[in-house]
């Protein structure tokens, strides 16, 4: 089985033991209410998903994750993880109750209160200080002061429509090494399964013994469709066109960034504490408009050693259908004319599916393409 990042898989929550304890003393502390992401963060962090983060960053870490990719430690780390605040009665030395919605989700102790410069954050982080990125407009928006320090977890969000497909990283090693995988590979995904998604998917699983999905479904922008729809896709999907023995199915509660090259490594890491030993980086993995160059997130990789990244990407070009090969292939294997490769952007998929209008069996499967046509034409979607 593969290592954690930084070798051990981290668990800040508290025993049952402790935890009544815990939860009365956090009810005297001072306390900070944390945003959806800020709360999603904290919850991965406390059952190891971000390991070997055992909190929110303090000004080292931080620095050295902008500028060097790395935590201050030299292991690899590329997106800031912190938590902002304006209250200002807060002090070092401190413990605080951390809250979501006025519920009691941890606790911790502050090591360092710290100022932050956002554009800085943006530019490097994001590659752009333009507010139409929906990372930069949410960096703006955050407070004005960084908390840092170890967290507890004191409780975890039940997950409600998804619990079903809820794994934490200990209990996907557990089935991962159950059912006797040696090589497994991640994908990461915001968007409900259509054929090219399927043809990377099965092109790795050919190479490796599982394929480990892992749709994420913490906070993500306007216009992404609705998390429990794009999961609903992949378990029809799965169901009728996979070798269900060689695939397992699992959400990843964490909000999407939009950072592209970095969270790709970010990404990759991630899976790795799922179990993953490989990772699925395709055609501007992780981007959103035009801010990055459709191949960044795989280039980034060059700058990392293998060894100290421990897990594996495995790069796929753009892919498509190409009625001259008649079948799936991509640009990097394809020789036929782009007029002989069938291309939908995402809009003109949405456009037809909010008509009732058909897609092609070769761009999206009939079943999924029906889920989403419910889906679109309901008042649940906020276009
Ligand atoms: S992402 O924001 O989560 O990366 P998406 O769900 O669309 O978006 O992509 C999931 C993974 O599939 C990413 O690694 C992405 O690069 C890859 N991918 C999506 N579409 C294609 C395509 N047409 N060709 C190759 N790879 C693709």
């Amino acid at each position: 089985m593969i290592k954690p990042h930084g070798g051990r898989l981290v668990d800040r929550r508290i025993g049952k033991e402790k935890l009544e304890r815990r939860l009365e003393e956090a009810k005297e502390m001072k306390s900070v209410e944390l945003d959806a992401r800020e709360s999603s963060d904290l919850e991965l962090m406390g059952y190891g998903a971000y390991s070997p983060l055992e909190g929110f960053m303090i000004y080292g870490d931080y620095k050295s994750v902008l500028y060097e990719k790395k935590l201050e430690s030299g292991l690899p780390w590329t997106l800031p993880i912190t938590l902002a605040t304006d209250e200002d009665d807060l002090r070092e030395g401190e413990e605080i109750a951390l809250e979501n919605e006025r519920n009691i989700m941890g606790i911790m102790r502050i090591e360092e209160l710290y100022g932050w410069d956002k554009e800085k954050e943006a530019s490097m982080v994001y590659g752009t200080k333009d507010t139409s990125h929906p990372g930069v407009e949410y960096t703006y928006s955050r407070k004005e002061k960084l908390l840092g320090g170890k967290i507890e977890l004191l409780s975890c969000p039940s997950h409600k429509v998804y619990s079903k497909y809820f794994l934490m990283p200990s209990e996907t090693r557990k089935v991962i090494s159950d059912k006797g995988w040696r090589r497994i590979v991640g994908f990461q995904t915001r968007n409900p399964i259509h054929r090219a998604h399927e043809y990377v998917q099965k092109c790795a699983l050919e190479t490796v013994d599982g394929l480990f999905i892992q749709p994420l479904v913490g906070e993500r922008k306007r216009g992404d469709v609705a998390a429990d729809v794009m999961l609903k896709t992949y378990e029809v999907a799965i169901n009728k066109y996979y070798n269900r023995d060689r695939v397992l199915l699992c959400i990843l509660p964490a909000p999407m960034r939009y950072a592209g090259p970095r969270e790709a490594i970010f990404h990759a890491i991630v899976r790795k504490n799922y179990g993953c030993t490989h990772f699925i980086v395709g055609r501007d993995h992780a981007g959103v408009g035009n801010f990055y160059g459709p191949y960044e997130a795989q280039q980034i990789f060059d700058e990392f050693g293998s060894e100290e990244l421990g897990v594996t990407p495995i790069f796929f070009s753009n892919a498509f259908y190409c009625r001259a090969c008649g079948g799936m292939a991509t640009e990097k294997i394809c020789p036929h004319d782009a007029s002989m490769h069938l291309i939908f952007s995402g809009t003109e998929i949405r456009e037809r599916l909010k008509k009732g209008e058909d897609i092609p069996d070769s761009v999206m499967r009939g079943e999924v393409a029906e889920i989403l046509k419910r889906y679109y034409m309901s008042d649940r979607n906020e276009d």
